[in-house]
């Protein structure tokens, strides 16, 4: 029996000897590697390429090595009954916080637009906003979601929540469901996808949404670029309703050259950045699942495809 290490970039070496190194009874193959595919029963994967798990007739178990699984579960040929799990993990719930905090701030100060300005020899100051002007709107209450609303009241800063289903009780007012929603907008000066992608989050990041947002609201895209409709939020910006936007997910990643988000002068972009996977931090649990799948026990993190997370 073996796990198959399945990834496009150039982490999947790194990857596979941290693995080996800290768990040497189990036999690790990259996908790129000769190995004996019958004997596969585990695949770890990130954004695999399309079609690649098809050759694995005898998957029984398939790990994520980040929070998102949209990838997998977009791919249609992977048998509805395969356990899929996401990582879970305190560095990647704080990193993700951190890039928030940095990019707020950013905008409150307008650091990025001082940058512009300075390769222009343009001396421009502009009035500034104060943590205490502007409230936080946090879409999508998961484990993300919820470190970054701690870390944000901590910080100083009002922010609120929005899910689908009850949580317990975070310390933060939250608003639930279609019902709430549009309260929830009206009083979010910053908006903060964490959602997860799923048919009913798709492009949930729309003019509709865009329109109950206090005039001059930011939006912080840090989860999927399917979560946003790419032109309603041009408009909106353009229509003075959104001030700007920070957007570290798009529908095509890298951006494709000719996408018109790379020029906007209210738009910044960062290459899917915000928070991503730690080697050392994360593998215990990759391992730990492995084992607990081989002895038959119930799996951390389980994704409940239903759901969609
Ligand atoms: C990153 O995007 C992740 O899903 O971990």
């Amino acid at each position: 029996m073996a796990v198959v290490i399945i990834r496009q970039d150039e982490k999947i070496n790194a990857w596979k000897q941290a693995l080996q190194e800290n768990a040497p009874d189990i036999s690790f193959f990259s996908f790129l590697e000769p190995h004996d595919r019958e004997k596969t029963e585990v695949a770890f994967v990130w954004k695999h390429p399309e079609g690649v798990l098809k050759n694995y007739p005898n998957l029984k178990y398939i790990a994520s090595f980040g929070a998102g699984v949209d990838f997998l579960l977009e791919d249609k040929s992977i048998p509805d009954d395969i356990p899929i799990t996401r990582v879970v993990d305190p560095i990647l719930a704080s990193d993700m916080s951190e890039f928030v905090l940095a990019t707020i701030l950013d905008n409150l100060k307008h650091l990025r637009h001082y940058k512009v300005d300075q390769l222009n020899c343009q001396w421009k100051p502009q009035d500034y906003n104060r943590i205490s002007d502007v409230q936080v709107g946090i879409m999508g209450m998961g484990a993300l979601g919820t470190d970054l609303a701690k870390f944000l009241t901590l910080i100083g800063f009002r922010t609120i929540g929005w899910a689908t289903t009850k949580k317990p009780q975070l310390g933060i007012n939250m608003y639930y469901g279609d019902k709430e929603r549009n309260s929830f907008l009206n009083q979010s000066n910053i908006l903060v996808c964490l959602l997860p992608l799923t048919p009913s989050t798709k492009e949930i990041l729309n003019r509709d949404v865009f329109k109950h947002l206090p005039e001059g609201a930011y939006i912080i895209n840090v989860a999927r670029g399917g979560h946003l409709n790419d032109q309603d939020l041009i408009d909106s910006i353009d229509e003075g309703q959104l001030s700007g936007a920070s957007l570290d997910v798009f529908h095509d990643e890298p951006l494709l050259p000719e996408h018109p988000f790379w020029k906007h002068p209210k738009i910044n972009i960062t290459p899917h950045i915000a928070s991503v996977s730690d080697v050392a931090s994360v593998l215990p649990q990759l391992i730990e699942n492995y084992r607990r799948f081989k002895k038959d026990l119930p799996l951390n993190n389980l994704v409940f495809r239903q759901k969609g997370y």
